[in-house]
């Protein structure tokens, strides 16, 4: 898809067919997208779950999100985002390169959701990163180990709706040039 196209079309989406199920190698393609941002010192740190059969789903949805995104993603896949700590931003030594620290893994693990859910759309999925998600629940269910820093689960699915795009800021409202 053109890619201005693709910026327009990508739409956070609360309601999914149910029909229409991910599968896991659509998961892996998205997941190969993702792999192909940058970070730091090409660090790589981020990592990803897949929930993709429909009675697990279930089950981690009850247990790990809270009731309003449970209704939004019903019908979809879910993807836990992580990251390693203590080592995008960090040198050798395990210090801190500058303020930011662990914010650079985030920083990366953003670049790498963002692939993700362009290649989504770019499938013809949709998607919806919810920040909002039971930390503690996630990490059992999943057996998340200690080393790795929770992100947002992502639901991927088929859209059954077509959102307007909320409003943004002008270039104006965000840019200084100098
Ligand atoms: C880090 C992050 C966390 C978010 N968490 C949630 C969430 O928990 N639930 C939800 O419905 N939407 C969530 N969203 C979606 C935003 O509300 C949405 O991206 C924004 O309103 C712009 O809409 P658009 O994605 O359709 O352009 C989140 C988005 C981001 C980037």
């Amino acid at each position: 898809m053109e890619f201005s196209k693709l910026l327009e079309e990508r739409r956070s989406i609360r309601k999914f067919d149910p029909e229409k199920k991910v599968t896991a190698d659509q998961i892996k393609e998205i997941i190969n997208a993702a792999i192909q941002a940058p970070s730091w010192k090409n660090s790589q740190t981020t990592r990803y779950y897949a929930v993709v059969t429909p009675e697990k789903i279930e089950a981690f949805s009850a247990a790990c999100l809270p009731e309003f995104n449970q209704k939004s993603a019903a019908g979809a896949a879910l993807v836990v985002t992580t990251f390693v700590k203590d080592r995008s931003g960090f040198d050798q030594e395990g210090n801190p390169n500058n303020e930011v620290g662990n914010g650079w893994g985030y920083y990366d693990l953003g670049l790498h959701d963002e692939n993700f859910i362009l290649k989504a759309r770019d499938l013809g999925l949709d998607t919806l990163i919810m920040g909002i998600r039971d930390e503690k629940a996630i990490r059992e269910f999943l057996s998340i180990p200690e080393e790795e820093l929770l992100g947002a689960v992502i639901a991927v699915g088929y859209r059954a709706i077509n959102p307007d795009k909320p409003k943004r800021k002008t270039t104006d409202d965000i840019l200084k040039i100098f």
